[in-house]
């Protein structure tokens, strides 16, 4: 979910929709917003389904100087106008936003409010509701909003909250879940993404879990549950608001595919000098170099991206390499070796599923880590002990795309940096510069071929129930991540396999005309992925094929321009990506805002 909130602003209304609308990645179930001004008029509005819906309900008379708003993705409770935020009390004198879960909330429902009648099925409401029980019971506002959070039990939430009593007052506090206070000159702004206000502040404070935050026009007063008061100095949020926005593209995923070219290179321009150094960190290289064994740690595509780096860390460095998924390794019992590195991969920096697995190497197991994260002050990067960025600039669309290869190429020239610093040969014998840059060239082969792609979209993809992504070693890694594209954007319900594993089992699924896509770009299986792709061909598959030039044959569908095979993934996958672009447009869906889901996940 998506948060925003502002105060000592007369514009407050329109900053709260046009941060919402930054928002609306993290979800776009519901939305709503909460102003009021010094006389104590107020508003509620709210709507189901995407921002553009609750702007239509705003009316001119939805004016304040201070207010709140959310943009939700569902957890507790169907997406309807009930269950939207702001939530408030029964007598409507306190207004609440958040985002996270209260795991104990029905326990609090039951010991504290059995005499309220509620309005929604949201957790949310519950703390909404305790609060107003408490300030009933004689607490002023802070004290009814610390006394509340003293009860949630192992729950994560970003908070802000109103009180009419208190128009011009926002109450802030937060555990788990991502929030910034935004500083401005007689007024001040929160929100769970700096890229929501960055029209009006670049000067932010980041808050830790724990900590309670009063916010006024001409102040922010930070303590801790204690009641210690914290003092802490803003820093500066370096993003071009030019880069986050959409241009002539129809879809922002079509911006970003186009951009990675230009990533790749820029990736080349932070982490290599002319002389063709690579520079990280020198404590970050001492102490990964130190490790027997790297755990890469993501979900979804940087999942997927860990799977591919686990390949290159090994041929580099020869440090035995896992890939875990966060949400399951968070709650796994593994034996972590005494020289154990941790390398998270994170797009945004903010998933919590990967936060529960960096908390355990930080207090249980106490060992050294590295966020890799396209978001410099995101939540896993300050909590790692080193962070390198992904350079790729705001990633917008829900299905990521130019993340992904920016996390292969920075896994690319760490793993060759670590090998140089091992002598290890073949990182030393590897020319990373020079493959950076072919790549960035291969890679705008592909998005060229745009045209080409469409047409086989329209030919293969439009109608289908299923389809199937093939391929060996690091195809086999693409293969997961383009099937994950094409079932996130286009529905089509899509499976990467190992080729060799079809005929165990999934072979079973091919019918007439079930497309079957076959990524070819590894020498050393090349013949036997061919062979699997004829033994589904002959059960009437409709086969489409991307090959590397070097592999191909003239019925292959997609060439791919050659770079080295280790890198290939950064090529093979924007075929891919593209594919599952032009199938969701032709099925007709929005292709940056898929069903069910948001960007970035900040519950469990
Ligand atoms: C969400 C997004 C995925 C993304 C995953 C991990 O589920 O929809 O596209 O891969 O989170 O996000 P992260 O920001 O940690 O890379």
């Amino acid at each position: 979910c998506g948060i925003v909130g502002v105060t000592g602003r007369a514009d407050t209304t329109n900053l709260l929709v046009n941060g919402l609308k930054k928002l609306e990645y993290r979800g776009y179930d519901s939305a709503g917003i909460y102003v009021s001004n010094a006389n104590g008029e107020d508003h509620l509005v709210k709507a189901q389904g995407k921002i553009k819906n609750l702007e239509e309900k705003i009316t001119d008379d939805v004016m304040g100087t201070t207010g709140i708003g959310h943009t939700r993705w569902a957890t507790h409770g169907v997406p309807s106008i009930e269950n939207a935020h702001p939530h408030f009390s029964e007598d409507h004198r306190f207004y609440l936003v958040h985002n996270g879960v209260i795991q104990n909330f029905k326990e609090l429902k039951k010991d504290y409010l059995s005499e309220v009648t509620f309005q929604s099925d949201t957790d949310t409401e519950v703390v909404v509701q305790l609060i107003d029980r408490f300030a009933k019971a004689g607490m002023d506002t802070e004290q009814a909003f610390k006394k509340a959070i003293s009860l949630l039990k192992d729950s994560s939430y970003a908070f802000v909250l109103m009180d009419r009593q208190l128009p011009e007052t926002l109450f802030v506090a937060k555990n788990k879940s991502p929030l910034l206070i935004g500083v401005g000159e007689d007024f001040n702004v929160v929100c769970s993404d700096a890229l929501a206000m960055i029209n009006v502040t670049n000067q932010f404070v980041e808050l830790h879990d724990g900590e309670v935050v009063k916010i006024t026009p001409q102040s922010i007063s930070i303590s801790n549950l204690a009641g210690e008061r914290i003092d802490r100095a803003p820093f500066t949020v370096d993003i071009d608001q030019a880069d986050a926005d959409k241009g002539t593209y129809p879809y922002y995923m079509l911006k970003e595919v186009d951009e990675q070219p230009a990533v790749i290179r820029r990736i080349e321009a932070k982490y290599l000098d002319h002389a063709g150094n690579i520079h990280f960190d020198q404590a970050l290289l001492d102490q990964i170099n130190q490790a027997s064994k790297l755990y890469i740690v993501g979900a979804g595509t940087s999942y997927h991206a860990g799977l591919v780096g686990k390949k290159l860390f090994e041929k580099f460095t020869k440090t035995p390499t896992e890939v875990v998924l966060a949400s399951e390794f968070a709650y796994d019992d593994p034996i972590i070796e005494d020289q154990a590195f941790f390398i998270f991969l994170s797009q945004s920096g903010e998933t919590a599923d990967s936060r529960q697995v960096l908390v355990r190497v930080n207090d249980e197991w106490q060992k050294p880590s590295l966020t890799i994260t396209n978001v410099a002050n995101s939540t896993l990067a300050r909590e790692a002990d080193f962070s390198a960025t992904l350079e790729a600039g705001p990633e917008i669309a829900v299905a990521s795309t130019k993340a992904y290869t920016a996390q292969i190429a920075v896994e690319a020239l760490l793993a060759v940096a670590m090998g140089r610093e091992k002598t290890n040969a073949t990182a030393v014998n590897f020319d990373i510069t020079g493959q950076l840059s072919k790549v960035a060239n291969a890679i705008q082969t592909v998005v060229d071929e745009k045209g080409k792609i469409e047409e086989l979209a329209l030919a293969t993809l439009r109608k289908t129930r299923n389809a199937f992504y093939i391929g060996r070693g690091l195809d086999y890694n693409v293969a997961l991540e383009s099937s994950l594209k094409l079932k996130e954007i286009s529905y089509i319900q899509a499976e990467g396999f190992a080729s060799g594993e079809l005929k165990h089992g999934t072979i079973a699924l091919i019918e007439d005309g079930t497309p079957v896509i076959g990524i070819i770009t590894q020498s050393k299986t090349a013949d036997h992925t061919r062979s699997n792709l004829q033994e589904v061909l002959s059960r009437g598959a409709n086969v489409i094929t991307m090959v590397s030039e070097d592999l191909a044959n003239s019925t292959d569908d997609i060439l791919l321009p050659v770079v080295d095979e280790m890198l290939m993934p950064l090529v093979s996958v924007i075929a891919a990506q593209l594919l599952a672009y032009y199938a969701s447009l032709q099925r007709g869906y929005n292709v940056d805002q898929p069903r069910n889901l948001a960007k970035s996940v900040t519950v469990e």
